[in-house]
C-alpha cells in the first residue's frame, strides 16, 4: 500500500484542519460509557495543537438516518473529550452553516471545536458534493484519523478530503494501516490468523484474503460448525449455514492445497438454549446430542489453539469464538485474549468484539496493536481497499 501524506507532512501552524475523527462511542445515561476511541485520536490532536493549528473535529455518532436527533449528538462527546484534554473542547450544534463559521473564526491556534453529528444530514451518508463543499469550506487543511469509518465513502471521509488536498492521515490512522497492512505485507512467519464469529458468509472474504496470507488459520465461533459439517461431523442443533457447506468445504481443501492448515474446535462448550441460565456443558467433538448446540470453544480447543500459536511470530484475531456477552459461553474468547497478552508474537486485535473481549479480559495493554475499526479492520483484512484511504494522498 502507497505510504499517505500525514499530519507531520502538513504546515499547519495558524491553518483551520477539518479533522475526521470516528468519536462514534457508546452514550449511557447521557454521558461517554467507553471514551476508548475518543483517546485513540487523543495523540492527533495533540500533534496539530504543536503546530499551532485551529482544530475543527467532524465525527458521526449511531446512524440517526439523516435527521437531526439529539438522542444522537455528540455534545456528551465533547464534554469527555475537554476532560482528556484538559481544556475546553468547545462545541458546535451543528456541522455546517454560519453557526460553524462564526465559531471557527473565533478559534485560537490549538484550540479545539467539535461539530455536531455530521449525520444529522443526509448529504453526509450519500457523499452529496455540496454537503461535502460547505463542510470543507471551514478549513484550510484535511486530516483523517478516523480509521473506524474509513470503509464508509461519505463526504466527511471522501468529498471533503478531496477538496482539500493534500489530504493527510491522522496518527491514529495511520498506526491502524502500519499494523493491519502487516498481514500482507511481508509478515513476520509463522503468522498465524485466528478466526472467529457467527457466519461463515460474513468471513469469506477474510477466510480466503488471510489463507493466502498466513500460515494456518485457526477457527472459532459458530462459524466452526459449518466447516464441521462439511467435513461428515456431527454438530447437534448447533448453527449451520446449508448454503454454505459447499463453500466451506472448497475453502478446507484450497487450505491443504496452500498449505496453510484450517484448525477447527475438537471440544465445545453446549447448552440446549442459549441463555444466562442455560445449563452448559462441555463435549466433545461428535458428541454434541441431537437438542444441544456449541455456543464456545471448549478447553482442549482453547488449550491446543494456545499450544499452536506459542509458535507464531505474528497472529491477527478477528471475531469471537464463542457467545461471549454471556457468562457461560465467555472462556474461549476472553481466554484466548488473554493468552495472546502472554505470548512474545505480534498480536494484531481486529475491532469490534475481539477489541471489547480483549478489553473485558484486561489483556488490551499487551496486544501489539488493538483496532478501533469494526468493519473497517474487517474490510481491510479482507484486502479491499477503504474509501476513506484511498481518498488520502499518496507520499511520492
Ligand atoms: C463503527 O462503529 O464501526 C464505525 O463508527 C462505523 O459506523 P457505521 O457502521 O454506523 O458506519
Amino acid at each position: 500500500m502507497p505510504r499517505k501524506w500525514n499530519v507531520h507532512d502538513l504546515d499547519a501552524a495558524g491553518k483551520t484542519v477539518l479533522t475526521r475523527v470516528d468519536f462514534n462511542a457508546p452514550l449511557s445515561g447521557g454521558k461517554v460509557a467507553d471514551d476508548t476511541r475518543i483517546r485513540a485520536s487523543l495523540p492527533t490532536i495533540r500533534a496539530l495543537q504543536k503546530q499551532g493549528a485551529k482544530i475543527v473535529l467532524a465525527s458521526h455518532l449511531g446512524r440517526p438516518k439523516g435527521e437531526r436527533n439529539l438522542e444522537y449528538t455528540l455534545a456528551p462527546v465533547a464534554e469527555r473529550l475537554s476532560a482528556l484534554l484538559g481544556e475546553t473542547a468547545r462545541f458546535v450544534p451543528d456541522c455546517v452553516g454560519a453557526s460553524v463559521s462564526e465559531a471557527v473564526e473565533r478559534l485560537e491556534p490549538g484550540g479545539v471545536l467539535l461539530l455536531e453529528n455530521l449525520r444529522f444530514y443526509p448529504g453526509e451518508e450519500a457523499n452529496d458534493p455540496e454537503f461535502a463543499r460547505q463542510l470543507a469550506s471551514c478549513a484550510d487543511l484535511y486530516v483523517n484519523d478516523a480509521f473506524g469509518a474509513a470503509h464508509r465513502a461519505h463526504a466527511s471521509t471522501v468529498g471533503a478530503a478531496q477538496m482539500l488536498p493534500p489530504a493527510a492521515a491522522g496518527l491514529l490512522m495511520e498506526r491502524e494501516l502500519t499494523y493491519l497492512s502487516k498481514a500482507f505485507d511481508n509478515p513476520p512467519r509463522p503468522f498465524y490468523a485466528v478466526l472467529g464469529g457467527a457466519k461463515v458468509s460474513d468471513k469469506i472474504g477474510v477466510l480466503r484474503a488471510l489463507m493466502d496470507a498466513a500460515d494456518a488459520i485457526l477457527i472459532g465461533g459458530a462459524m466452526a460448525y459449518t466447516f464441521l459439517v462439511a467435513l461428515g461431523r456431527q454438530v447437534g442443533n448447533s448453527l449451520v449455514e446449508p448454503d454454505k457447506i459447499e463453500t466451506a468445504r472448497d475453502l478446507i481443501v484450497q487450505s491443504m492445497m496452500k498449505r496453510a492448515p484450517l484448525y477447527l474446535p475438537i471440544d465445545h462448550i453446549i447448552a440446549k438454549e442459549l441463555s444466562p441460565d442455560a445449563e452448559a456443558a462441555a463435549a466433545w467433538r461428535d458428541t454434541i446430542p441431537e437438542d444441544c448446540e456449541a455456543l464456545d470453544i471448549g478447553p482442549a480447543t482453547l488449550e491446543m489453539y494456545a499450544l499452536i500459536l506459542r509458535r507464531a511470530k505474528m497472529i491477527v484475531w478477528n471475531g469471537p469464538l464463542g457467545v461471549y456477552e454471556v457468562d457461560a459461553f465467555a472462556g474461549g474468547t476472553l481466554g484466548m485474549a488473554r493468552a495472546l497478552g502472554e505470548m512474545d508474537a505480534e498480536t494484531i486485535i481486529g475491532g469490534g468484539d475481539c477489541a471489547a473481549a480483549v478489553e473485558k479480559a484486561g489483556a488490551a495493554d499487551r496486544m501489539t496493536h488493538v483496532s478501533t475499526g469494526g468493519g473497517a479492520a474487517l474490510e481491510f483484512l479482507e484486502g479491499r481497499e477503504l474509501p476513506g484511504v484511498a481518498a488520502l494522498t499518496d507520499k511520492m
